[in-house]
Protein backbone atom coordinates (compact mmCIF):
# COMPACT_ATOMS: atom_id res chain seq x y z
CA UNK A 1 0.00 0.00 0.00
CA UNK A 2 1.13 3.47 -0.68
CA UNK A 3 -0.31 6.61 -1.96
CA UNK A 4 2.95 9.25 -2.96
CA UNK A 5 1.81 12.79 -2.09
CA UNK A 6 3.94 15.84 -3.24
CA UNK A 7 3.49 18.92 -1.11
CA UNK A 8 5.27 22.12 -2.81
CA UNK A 9 8.60 20.54 -3.64
CA UNK A 10 11.46 22.34 -4.93
CA UNK A 11 14.17 20.82 -6.58
CA UNK A 12 17.39 22.84 -7.25
CA UNK A 13 21.40 21.76 -7.91
CA UNK A 14 23.24 24.91 -6.67
CA UNK A 15 21.15 28.01 -8.31
CA UNK A 16 19.17 26.43 -10.75
CA UNK A 17 15.94 25.16 -10.23
CA UNK A 18 14.95 21.58 -11.69
CA UNK A 19 11.64 21.06 -9.99
CA UNK A 20 9.57 23.61 -9.63
CA UNK A 21 6.16 23.72 -7.44
CA UNK A 22 5.33 19.72 -7.45
CA UNK A 23 2.09 19.53 -6.18
CA UNK A 24 0.85 16.15 -6.76
CA UNK A 25 -0.93 12.81 -5.29
CA UNK A 26 0.13 9.44 -6.54
CA UNK A 27 -2.50 6.82 -5.48
CA UNK A 28 -2.17 3.67 -4.38
CA UNK A 29 -1.71 0.84 -6.86
CA UNK A 30 -1.64 3.34 -9.55
CA UNK A 31 0.79 3.35 -12.25
CA UNK A 32 1.95 6.69 -13.14
CA UNK A 33 4.14 8.24 -16.05
CA UNK A 34 6.38 11.36 -15.62
CA UNK A 35 7.27 12.26 -19.31
CA UNK A 36 8.92 14.83 -21.10
CA UNK A 37 12.01 15.66 -22.89
CA UNK A 38 15.48 15.16 -21.60
CA UNK A 39 16.91 17.22 -18.70
CA UNK A 40 13.08 18.17 -17.33
CA UNK A 41 13.32 16.61 -14.18
CA UNK A 42 12.45 13.28 -14.32
CA UNK A 43 15.12 11.27 -12.85
CA UNK A 44 15.11 13.90 -10.16
CA UNK A 45 12.10 13.25 -9.16
CA UNK A 46 12.60 9.56 -8.82
CA UNK A 47 15.76 10.04 -6.86
CA UNK A 48 13.57 12.48 -4.71
CA UNK A 49 11.09 9.55 -3.94
CA UNK A 50 13.91 6.88 -3.98
CA UNK A 51 15.85 9.19 -1.50
CA UNK A 52 18.67 9.59 -3.52
CA UNK A 53 18.40 13.17 -3.49
CA UNK A 54 16.91 15.59 -0.76
CA UNK A 55 14.07 18.15 -1.68
CA UNK A 56 15.10 21.80 -1.28
CA UNK A 57 11.88 22.98 -0.26
CA UNK A 58 8.31 21.29 0.45
CA UNK A 59 7.44 17.75 1.84
CA UNK A 60 6.69 14.34 0.04
CA UNK A 61 4.73 11.73 2.03
CA UNK A 62 4.01 8.42 1.52
CA UNK A 63 1.10 7.08 2.87
CA UNK A 64 0.85 10.32 4.93
CA UNK A 65 4.12 10.30 6.27
CA UNK A 66 6.58 12.87 5.91
CA UNK A 67 9.62 11.08 4.01
CA UNK A 68 11.89 13.86 3.26
CA UNK A 69 14.65 12.64 6.06
CA UNK A 70 14.04 9.12 5.54
CA UNK A 71 17.26 7.18 4.28
CA UNK A 72 16.77 5.56 1.25
CA UNK A 73 17.27 2.27 2.63
CA UNK A 74 14.12 2.59 5.05
CA UNK A 75 11.80 3.76 2.43
CA UNK A 76 10.87 0.48 1.22
CA UNK A 77 11.11 1.47 -2.82
CA UNK A 78 12.73 -0.69 -5.50
CA UNK A 79 14.08 1.43 -8.33
CA UNK A 80 14.25 -0.23 -12.00
CA UNK A 81 17.47 1.79 -14.35
CA UNK A 82 17.97 2.11 -18.04
CA UNK A 83 21.20 0.17 -17.85
CA UNK A 84 20.44 -2.86 -15.47
CA UNK A 85 22.70 -3.00 -13.09
CA UNK A 86 22.80 -7.15 -12.34
CA UNK A 87 26.10 -8.21 -10.79
CA UNK A 88 28.13 -9.92 -13.43
CA UNK A 89 29.46 -12.18 -11.44
CA UNK A 90 26.55 -13.57 -10.48
CA UNK A 91 24.10 -16.14 -12.09
CA UNK A 92 20.69 -14.86 -12.32
CA UNK A 93 19.47 -17.04 -9.71
CA UNK A 94 21.67 -15.54 -7.09
CA UNK A 95 21.02 -11.68 -8.45
CA UNK A 96 17.54 -12.06 -7.81
CA UNK A 97 17.88 -13.84 -4.31
CA UNK A 98 20.61 -11.10 -3.86
CA UNK A 99 17.68 -8.74 -1.96
CA UNK A 100 16.11 -10.78 0.31
CA UNK A 101 19.63 -12.55 1.24
CA UNK A 102 20.37 -8.64 2.46
CA UNK A 103 17.24 -8.54 4.46
CA UNK A 104 18.41 -11.96 5.86
CA UNK A 105 15.48 -14.04 4.66
CA UNK A 106 15.16 -17.86 5.50
CA UNK A 107 17.15 -19.77 2.38
CA UNK A 108 13.63 -22.15 2.29
CA UNK A 109 11.63 -18.67 1.59
CA UNK A 110 14.44 -17.29 -0.83
CA UNK A 111 14.23 -20.50 -3.06
CA UNK A 112 10.29 -20.17 -2.69
CA UNK A 113 10.14 -16.64 -3.73
CA UNK A 114 13.17 -16.72 -6.87
CA UNK A 115 11.01 -20.09 -8.16
CA UNK A 116 7.74 -17.30 -8.12
CA UNK A 117 9.23 -14.61 -9.67
CA UNK A 118 11.26 -16.55 -12.12
CA UNK A 119 7.69 -18.28 -13.37
CA UNK A 120 6.00 -14.86 -13.13
CA UNK A 121 8.60 -13.41 -15.57
CA UNK A 122 9.32 -16.66 -17.36
CA UNK A 123 13.00 -16.97 -16.23
CA UNK A 124 12.95 -20.25 -15.19
CA UNK A 125 14.89 -21.74 -17.71
CA UNK A 126 17.95 -18.77 -17.43
CA UNK A 127 18.32 -19.09 -13.54
CA UNK A 128 21.79 -21.03 -13.57
CA UNK A 129 23.36 -18.25 -16.64
CA UNK A 130 25.41 -15.53 -15.76
CA UNK A 131 23.94 -11.60 -17.46
CA UNK A 132 26.88 -11.74 -20.09
CA UNK A 133 24.61 -15.12 -21.01
CA UNK A 134 21.45 -13.04 -21.50
CA UNK A 135 19.73 -11.01 -24.25
CA UNK A 136 19.27 -7.38 -23.31
CA UNK A 137 15.52 -8.29 -22.96
CA UNK A 138 15.97 -10.96 -20.30
CA UNK A 139 18.70 -8.96 -18.45
CA UNK A 140 15.66 -6.38 -18.18
CA UNK A 141 13.73 -9.18 -17.31
CA UNK A 142 15.68 -9.85 -14.22
CA UNK A 143 16.25 -6.87 -13.19
CA UNK A 144 12.50 -6.10 -12.88
CA UNK A 145 12.72 -9.55 -11.22
CA UNK A 146 14.63 -8.65 -8.78
CA UNK A 147 13.36 -5.13 -7.93
CA UNK A 148 9.52 -7.86 -7.94
CA UNK A 149 10.88 -10.22 -4.87
CA UNK A 150 11.08 -7.92 -2.32
CA UNK A 151 7.09 -6.38 -2.71
CA UNK A 152 8.28 -2.79 -2.21
CA UNK A 153 5.70 -0.50 -1.47
CA UNK A 154 6.91 1.62 -4.38
CA UNK A 155 8.26 0.93 -8.02
CA UNK A 156 10.66 3.70 -9.34
CA UNK A 157 11.41 2.93 -13.23
CA UNK A 158 13.69 5.39 -14.76
CA UNK A 159 13.41 4.59 -18.57
CA UNK A 160 13.81 0.97 -17.72
CA UNK A 161 13.26 0.16 -21.72
CA UNK A 162 15.38 2.81 -23.16
CA UNK A 163 18.14 0.32 -23.88
CA UNK A 164 16.06 -2.51 -26.08
CA UNK A 165 14.97 -2.46 -29.58
CA UNK A 166 12.54 -1.18 -30.78
CA UNK A 167 10.38 -4.61 -31.04
CA UNK A 168 11.40 -6.07 -27.98
CA UNK A 169 10.51 -2.41 -26.34
CA UNK A 170 7.18 -2.70 -26.92
CA UNK A 171 6.91 -6.63 -25.95
CA UNK A 172 8.35 -5.52 -22.66
CA UNK A 173 5.95 -2.60 -22.66
CA UNK A 174 2.66 -5.27 -22.71
CA UNK A 175 4.25 -7.48 -20.04
CA UNK A 176 5.44 -4.77 -17.65
CA UNK A 177 1.44 -3.61 -18.20
CA UNK A 178 0.00 -7.28 -17.19
CA UNK A 179 2.33 -7.57 -14.76
CA UNK A 180 0.59 -4.45 -13.26
CA UNK A 181 -2.58 -5.78 -14.05
CA UNK A 182 -1.86 -9.28 -12.08
CA UNK A 183 0.05 -7.50 -9.49
CA UNK A 184 -0.80 -3.81 -8.79
CA UNK A 185 1.38 -1.82 -6.59
CA UNK A 186 1.89 1.74 -6.65
CA UNK A 187 4.21 2.13 -9.86
CA UNK A 188 5.91 5.84 -10.74
CA UNK A 189 7.88 5.54 -14.20
CA UNK A 190 9.75 7.96 -16.35
CA UNK A 191 10.39 8.01 -20.01
CA UNK A 192 11.03 10.57 -22.45
CA UNK A 193 8.74 8.42 -24.78
CA UNK A 194 5.35 9.37 -25.20
CA UNK A 195 3.65 6.58 -26.70
CA UNK A 196 4.98 4.55 -24.27
CA UNK A 197 3.86 6.84 -21.56
CA UNK A 198 0.58 7.10 -23.28
CA UNK A 199 0.36 2.95 -23.95
CA UNK A 200 0.95 1.92 -20.19
CA UNK A 201 -0.17 4.47 -17.78
CA UNK A 202 -3.40 5.53 -15.68
CA UNK A 203 -2.12 9.15 -15.59
CA UNK A 204 0.78 10.81 -16.90
CA UNK A 205 2.05 13.84 -16.22
CA UNK A 206 3.80 15.97 -18.78
CA UNK A 207 7.13 17.71 -17.51
CA UNK A 208 8.46 20.88 -19.16
CA UNK A 209 11.29 22.14 -17.96
CA UNK A 210 11.04 20.92 -14.19
CA UNK A 211 6.97 21.85 -14.14
CA UNK A 212 3.97 19.90 -14.71
CA UNK A 213 1.93 20.98 -17.96
CA UNK A 214 -0.51 18.72 -17.37
CA UNK A 215 -1.64 15.77 -15.38
CA UNK A 216 -4.72 13.29 -16.66
CA UNK A 217 -5.17 9.98 -18.29
CA UNK A 218 -3.91 9.31 -21.38
CA UNK A 219 -7.20 10.33 -23.46
CA UNK A 220 -7.68 13.16 -21.53
CA UNK A 221 -3.81 14.65 -23.06
CA UNK A 222 -4.22 13.52 -26.07
CA UNK A 223 -7.50 14.69 -26.55
CA UNK A 224 -7.36 17.64 -24.94
CA UNK A 225 -3.63 18.99 -24.29
CA UNK A 226 -3.62 21.92 -21.88
CA UNK A 227 -0.60 23.55 -23.82
CA UNK A 228 1.01 24.51 -26.73
CA UNK A 229 3.97 22.23 -25.33
CA UNK A 230 1.59 18.84 -24.13
CA UNK A 231 0.01 19.33 -28.05
CA UNK A 232 3.47 19.38 -29.84
CA UNK A 233 4.93 16.66 -27.33
CA UNK A 234 1.89 14.00 -27.26
CA UNK A 235 0.57 12.41 -30.25
CA UNK A 236 2.65 11.31 -33.33
CA UNK A 237 3.23 12.15 -35.66
CA UNK A 238 2.93 15.35 -33.49
CA UNK A 239 0.64 18.35 -34.37
CA UNK A 240 0.28 20.51 -37.23
CA UNK A 241 0.40 24.18 -36.06
CA UNK A 242 -1.22 26.57 -37.93
CA UNK A 243 -0.71 30.77 -37.21
CA UNK A 244 -4.02 31.92 -35.87
CA UNK A 245 -3.54 34.85 -38.94
CA UNK A 246 -4.27 31.81 -41.12
CA UNK A 247 -7.61 30.74 -39.49
CA UNK A 248 -9.95 32.77 -41.88
CA UNK A 249 -8.77 30.72 -44.88
CA UNK A 250 -9.81 27.73 -43.05
CA UNK A 251 -13.35 26.95 -44.23
CA UNK A 252 -14.22 24.74 -41.48
CA UNK A 253 -13.17 26.99 -39.06
CA UNK A 254 -15.12 30.09 -40.28
CA UNK A 255 -17.85 28.61 -40.83
CA UNK A 256 -17.15 26.51 -37.31
CA UNK A 257 -16.68 29.53 -34.79
CA UNK A 258 -17.22 32.72 -36.86
CA UNK A 259 -14.90 35.42 -37.83
CA UNK A 260 -13.81 37.31 -34.59
CA UNK A 261 -10.03 38.13 -35.20
CA UNK A 262 -7.84 35.40 -33.83
CA UNK A 263 -4.32 36.73 -34.74
CA UNK A 264 -3.59 35.97 -31.11
CA UNK A 265 -4.07 32.44 -31.03
CA UNK A 266 -2.40 29.59 -32.65
CA UNK A 267 -3.94 26.42 -34.07
CA UNK A 268 -3.34 22.89 -33.92
CA UNK A 269 -4.67 19.99 -35.30
CA UNK A 270 -3.49 16.53 -35.38
CA UNK A 271 -2.55 14.60 -38.96
CA UNK A 272 -4.55 11.51 -37.98
CA UNK A 273 -7.28 13.97 -37.97
CA UNK A 274 -6.67 15.82 -41.35
CA UNK A 275 -7.55 13.37 -43.97
CA UNK A 276 -6.25 13.73 -47.76
CA UNK A 277 -7.64 13.03 -50.93
CA UNK A 278 -6.67 13.80 -54.68
CA UNK A 279 -10.24 15.32 -55.94
CA UNK A 280 -11.30 18.53 -55.23
CA UNK A 281 -13.53 19.15 -52.61
CA UNK A 282 -15.36 22.43 -50.99
CA UNK A 283 -13.84 23.01 -47.84
CA UNK A 284 -10.50 21.82 -47.98
CA UNK A 285 -7.13 23.01 -48.03
CA UNK A 286 -5.51 22.41 -51.44
CA UNK A 287 -1.68 21.64 -51.43
CA UNK A 288 1.60 21.06 -53.22
CA UNK A 289 2.12 17.18 -52.21
CA UNK A 290 5.86 17.44 -50.36
CA UNK A 291 6.07 14.16 -49.18
CA UNK A 292 4.55 10.90 -49.12
CA UNK A 293 5.08 8.04 -46.12
CA UNK A 294 3.54 4.82 -46.14
CA UNK A 295 3.99 3.17 -42.87
CA UNK A 296 1.89 0.03 -43.16
CA UNK A 297 -1.39 1.74 -41.51
CA UNK A 298 -1.26 5.18 -42.58
CA UNK A 299 0.06 6.92 -45.13
CA UNK A 300 1.15 10.38 -44.24
CA UNK A 301 1.01 13.52 -46.89
CA UNK A 302 3.14 16.54 -46.57
CA UNK A 303 1.46 19.66 -48.18
CA UNK A 304 2.51 22.84 -49.01
CA UNK A 305 -0.40 25.33 -48.01
CA UNK A 306 0.21 29.35 -48.18
CA UNK A 307 3.89 28.53 -47.25
CA UNK A 308 3.25 26.56 -44.23
CA UNK A 309 3.87 22.62 -43.94
CA UNK A 310 0.20 20.56 -42.82
CA UNK A 311 0.58 16.96 -42.76
CA UNK A 312 -2.39 14.89 -42.73
CA UNK A 313 -3.37 10.93 -43.70
CA UNK A 314 -4.39 9.78 -46.72
CA UNK A 315 -7.85 8.74 -47.65
CA UNK A 316 -8.27 5.04 -47.84
CA UNK A 317 -7.36 4.06 -51.68
CA UNK A 318 -5.41 7.61 -52.12
CA UNK A 319 -2.78 7.15 -54.34
CA UNK A 320 -1.05 10.91 -54.13
CA UNK A 321 2.72 12.14 -55.17
CA UNK A 322 5.16 14.59 -54.93
CA UNK A 323 4.31 17.38 -56.89
CA UNK A 324 0.49 16.60 -57.16
CA UNK A 325 -2.32 18.55 -55.42
CA UNK A 326 -3.75 17.59 -52.35
CA UNK A 327 -6.78 18.25 -50.65
CA UNK A 328 -6.82 18.50 -46.76
CA UNK A 329 -9.81 18.24 -44.98
CA UNK A 330 -9.81 19.59 -41.47
CA UNK A 331 -13.13 18.78 -39.14
CA UNK A 332 -14.41 21.96 -37.83
CA UNK A 333 -14.41 19.71 -34.21
CA UNK A 334 -10.40 18.30 -34.55
CA UNK A 335 -8.89 22.04 -34.03
CA UNK A 336 -7.24 23.14 -30.69
CA UNK A 337 -6.62 26.29 -30.28
CA UNK A 338 -4.11 28.28 -27.98
CA UNK A 339 -3.13 31.49 -26.84
CA UNK A 340 0.05 32.16 -28.66
CA UNK A 341 1.59 34.27 -25.62
CA UNK A 342 0.40 32.33 -22.81
CA UNK A 343 0.51 28.72 -24.69
CA UNK A 344 -2.69 27.61 -22.48
CA UNK A 345 -5.25 25.83 -24.57
CA UNK A 346 -8.32 28.85 -24.97
CA UNK A 347 -10.80 25.90 -27.07
N1 LIG B 1 23.51 16.17 -9.40
C1 LIG B 1 23.24 17.18 -10.23
N2 LIG B 1 23.92 18.34 -10.14
C2 LIG B 1 23.65 19.38 -10.95
N3 LIG B 1 22.69 19.35 -11.93
C3 LIG B 1 21.98 18.23 -12.05
C4 LIG B 1 22.21 17.08 -11.22
N4 LIG B 1 21.34 16.11 -11.59
C5 LIG B 1 20.60 16.62 -12.60
N5 LIG B 1 20.98 17.90 -12.88
C6 LIG B 1 20.40 18.77 -13.90
O1 LIG B 1 19.01 18.83 -13.68
C7 LIG B 1 18.27 18.81 -14.87
C8 LIG B 1 17.31 17.65 -14.86
O2 LIG B 1 18.01 16.43 -14.92
P1 LIG B 1 17.29 15.03 -14.92
O3 LIG B 1 16.35 14.97 -13.78
O4 LIG B 1 18.35 14.00 -15.00
O5 LIG B 1 16.46 15.10 -16.27
P2 LIG B 1 15.77 13.93 -17.13
O6 LIG B 1 15.82 12.67 -16.33
O7 LIG B 1 14.38 14.43 -17.36
O8 LIG B 1 16.53 13.85 -18.40
C9 LIG B 1 19.29 18.74 -15.99
O9 LIG B 1 19.51 20.04 -16.46
C10 LIG B 1 20.52 18.21 -15.30
O10 LIG B 1 21.68 18.66 -15.93
MG1 LIG C 1 16.70 10.80 -16.78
Amino acid sequence: MAEIRFQDVQKRFKDVAVVRDLNLTIEDKEFFTFVGPSGCGKSTILNLLAGLEAVSAGTVFFDGENVNALPPGDRDVAMVFQSYALYPHMRVYDNLAFPLKVKKVAADDIRRKVQRVAAVLGLEPLLRRLPRELSGGQRQRVALGRALIRRPRVFLMDEPLSNLDARLRIEMRAELKELHQRFPATTVYVTHDQEEAMALSDRIAVLHEGRIEQCGPPGEIYAQPATLFVAGFVGSPPMNVIDGSLLPHIHCFESGIGTENHGNVVAGVRPADVEVVSRRETGTLQAEVLLVEPTGNDTWIDGLWRGIKVKGRAAPGETLMPGNLGFFKIPADSLHLFDERSGRRVR
